[in-house]
Order: C-alpha cells, then sequence, then structure tokens
C-alpha cells in the first residue's frame, strides 16, 4: 500500500521543498533510510487524522488481530497506554492495576492523578511474574467501581493471563479492560492470542518485524475508539516517521507469510526445548510463549547474569539476565545458524556447571497507600537513610529486578515489611535502582512548618 505509493511517487521525481531536511541527499549515510523518509505531502495522509492511506492499514490491522478497529503509532506501545488509559478514566478516576505494570502505566496514574489499587502477582520458580490470582480480582471488581483495570498479557518472560475468564469478569462488573500486550504482537502465530479485551496495545517492533518503536491499539469498545484517537495525536509526535510507517506496511502485507515461519521457528524452538540439559533448565509450560526462551540457572553453580557472560564468550546476546534466568527472545527472522550456535553453547555450559542447592522465593507485599502518585510525587522530599525511613511515605518507586514489580510506589508508607525485603534484595544481588544507603521521602508537613 504505502510502499507501492511511494516507489510511484519517487519515480515521478517531484523537488522536495519541504520536510525533511535531509532532501533524501546522497551526502549522508545511503545504510539508513533517508532516500524513503518523508512526511505529510500530498496523497500521504496524515496518521493522527488519517483519512485513506492510514486507514487502509488501521483496517487491515484490525482484520488480523480480529477486533473492531485498530490504530496505528511511531511512539510504541508507550504512547498507546497513555491515550487508552486516559479515555478509559475520564468518568471514573478508581483504577486498579496489576502490580507488575510497565512505567507507562504508572505514568499515566500521575498524569491523570488517578486512584489506583493494585492486584498482585504469582510468580514462577524464577521469581519471574508468571499470573494473578481470579478469586481476588473477582472480589475487588465486586467490591469497588474501577473506571479501568489493566492487566500485561503476556509477561516480558511470556506468561499468558486467562484474558477469556478476566474480560468476563470485566463486563459483569463494568469494568474496561486494557491489556498491556506490547510482548504479545506474534501471539497470533502460535494461537496464544485472544481478542477479549476491551482495547489490547501492541509493540509491533518487539517481536515481529516493523522497526523500532512501532506500535498498535486494537480496540473493541467502538465507544472509546475517538477519545483514545484523540488522546494518540496528543502523545504521539505530528510528524510520524514514514520510515517506521512503511515497515508496518511492510508487516501488514506479509502477515500472510509469517504463520509459516512461524512452523519453521516452532521446529527450531523445540530442539532447543528438547535439549537434554542436567543443570540448567529451559521453563516451559502450557500458558508460556515459547518464543521467550527463558532459562532457569536456579539450582545451579552460576547466576543468570554469569550464564549472559559465558553466551557472550560465545558470541550470543541474550534480551536480559537476572540472578536465577536469563531470557531470549526468538521470533520468526531467527536463522539456523543462531539456533545452531545457542544448542552448542548450552550443551556445554551445562557440562561445565553443577547443581547447588538455592532456595530463594520471594514475595512482595503491597505497602499501605496514604497518597496517590500525583500527589506524592508533588510534595517536597528529602534523602532519608534506610535505616531512618519506618513509616515515612516514599515519594519515589523502588524496582526489583527479577520480578520488576515495584516494592513501593510514590505516596506508600515504608514499613517493616518492605525494608526488610529491600534489605534481602540488596544482600542477594538483585537490581535495586535505589540510591546506596537512601531513599527519598516526604517531607513531613508538621516536621516542616
Ligand atoms: C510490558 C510493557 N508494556 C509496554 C512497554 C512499552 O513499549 P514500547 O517500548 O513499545 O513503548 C514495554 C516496554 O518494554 C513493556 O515491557
Amino acid at each position: 500500500m504505502l510502499k507501492e505509493k511511494l516507489d510511484q511517487y519517487l519515480k515521478e521525481n517531484y523537488y522536495p521543498f519541504h520536510m525533511p531536511g535531509n532532501k533524501r541527499s546522497e551526502l549522508l549515510d545511503q545504510r539508513l533510510g533517508y532516500g524513503r523518509d518523508l512526511t505529510e505531502i500530498e496523497g500521504f495522509d496524515n496518521l493522527n487524522d488519517p483519512k485513506d492511506l492510514f486507514i487502509a492499514m488501521q483496517n487491515k490491522l484490525a482484520e488480523i488481530y480480529r477486533v473492531k478497529e485498530a490504530l496505528i503509532t511511531t511512539n510504541g506501545s508507550t504512547s498507546g497506554i497513555l491515550s487508552s488509559i486516559r479515555a478509559m478514566t475520564k468518568d471514573n478516576k478508581n483504577i486498579l492495576v496489576q502490580r507488575s505494570a510497565h512505567k507507562s502505566v504508572y505514568n499515566a496514574i500521575e498524569l491523570y492523578d488517578l486512584d489506583a489499587d493494585y492486584l498482585e502477582v504469582r510468580l514462577d520458580e524464577v521469581n519471574a511474574v508468571k499470573d494473578i490470582n481470579y478469586q481476588k480480582l473477582e472480589k475487588i471488581l465486586a467490591e469497588k467501581d474501577y473506571g479501568s483495570l489493566v492487566v500485561t498479557s503476556p509477561s516480558y518472560e511470556g506468561y499468558i493471563l486467562d484474558l477469556d475468564r478476566i474480560y468476563d469478569l470485566c463486563q459483569k462488573y463494568k469494568t474496561k479492560l486494557l491489556v498491556d500486550l506490547a510482548h504479545g504482537s506474534h501471539l497470533l502465530l502460535n494461537k496464544l492470542y485472544t481478542n477479549s479485551f476491551d482495547v489490547a496495545v501492541t509493540s509491533f517492533h518487539k517481536n515481529l518485524s516493523s522497526l523500532t518503536p512501532s506500535a498498535g491499539l486494537l480496540i473493541n469498545d467502538r465507544g472509546l475508539f475517538d477519545e483514545i484517537k484523540r488522546n494518540l495525536a496528543i502523545f504521539q509526535t505530528s510528524s510520524p516517521s514514514y520510515l517506521i510507517l512503511q515497515s508496518i506496511d511492510e508487516m501488514i502485507e506479509n502477515f500472510g507469510k509469517f504463520y509459516d515461519l512461524y512452523e519453521k521457528l516452532d521446529n527450531k524452538l523445540n530442539k532447543i526445548y528438547g535439549l537434554e540439559l542436567k543443570n540448567l533448565k529451559i521453563i516451559d509450560y502450557d500458558k508460556k510463549d515459547r518464543s521467550k526462551i527463558l532459562i532457569s540457572t536456579k539450582d545451579t553453580t552460576i547466576s543468570g547474569k554469569i550464564l549472559r557472560r559465558l553466551l557472550r564468550d560465545r558470541k550470543i546476546e541474550v534480551e536480559m539476565a537476572y540472578p536465577e534466568y536469563a531470557l531470549l527472545i526468538a521470533t520468526i527472522f531467527d536463522i539456523n545458524e543462531g539456533f545452531d550456535r545457542l544448542s552448542q553453547a548450552l550443551v556445554e555450559i551445562d557440562k561445565e556447571i553443577n547443581k547447588k542447592e538455592f532456595p530463594r522465593q520471594v514475595s512482595i507485599n503491597i505497602p499501605k497507600k496514604k497518597m496517590k502518585i500525583y500527589e506524592a510525587v508533588s510534595s517536597n522530599k528529602e534523602k532519608t537513610p534506610l535505616d531512618e525511613a519506618l513509616g515515612k511515605i516514599s515519594s519515589q518507586y523502588v524496582y526489583a529486578y527479577p520480578p520488576g514489580i515495584p516494592l513501593l510506589v510514590p505516596g506508600e508508607v515504608i514499613d517493616r515489611e518492605v525494608l526488610s525485603t529491600i534489605s534481602y534484595f540488596r544482600t542477594n544481588d538483585f537490581d535495586l535502582n535505589i540510591d546506596g544507603e537512601f531513599i527519598y521521602t516526604i517531607i513531613d508537613k508538621v516536621n516542616k512548618n
């Protein structure tokens, strides 16, 4: 669609007295896409108020993902999440959020001064986020009216929630469901996709073919469409990248071929999952996307971070490494050579290491909320030594990786339990975003005066 139109346009040889300033110049590095970097000139539509070309692309996307409407963005799932949450909480500022939500969800809570409650998560054996408690979800939904529920499925590591069940509950309790499907644009290919949501936001760049940070919004509730579209034009640049748009166009045009490519990927994955490993373990569940290769080093003599180094020594780059696992992302564009290299490396490394008992299951409780996030981040703060922080209100996020869940959110009370979790994580090689021995807390208004 966009590609053919642009090919034709370039043939017609118009001289560009318009943006972008690179003018498709041959003085510039031709490996970059200057020759096809375009802007909204006549006939090339306007992504923030589309009339033809982009409407056609969005309609095709809606068809592919079996939803009523779709929107394209060149600003990542981040802009889609900000836009959707704003629309969903327009008339009801109560929001229920899976605690492991992405930063953009917390940013939305702050930006729109939302009143957030959180849904605890269940962890797997390597402390990756695996699931939620569905009974607890129903109990919370029954007790309070929420404008929106935000869940993340799949998780970064590939665990899939039961969206059919969650959507049923949301309809029963009249709450709009937003699914952060950032890591799941490819789930159509391995049949783990379901269209059970009011809105889902997905990053095509993470697991499919289009350029970083292309993304899409999948919308089933038509009542939300206009408002989400209006918001997207606020959070998205007014100069969307036509290179990114061409890559989305190519993805849409080729989607049909991706199913065959997935079968080939599946064969490669079967070999990896079938490796006979004595110490390392590749985690595999029915409700887990296998293209997220989650390699547990738990109960071995090495950490996930050392596994990453050993793989790097063999010229293999992983997506992420934590104390108990390394995460590798496979897509339909992987080649046999990469998988051969990985198989050989894993077998070799597995032989070099041994078993070691290392029980370390963490549990993360959600502290009491004293203030909304916006109120907390706009209050005066001070740097407080951790051992003097008991009872104070946090003005910062404290994140632990894994499982990528905030231990503290601005406005929450620093209790004994969270301090002991922080201390445990600090001494056990978890990544914590904390400034040494200190934490930022809200200056007590009584003390200040
Ligand atoms: C769960 C989740 N949601 C949303 C995002 C944001 O996606 P994007 O990078 O496309 O803005 C990320 C990014 O990593 C993510 O992990």
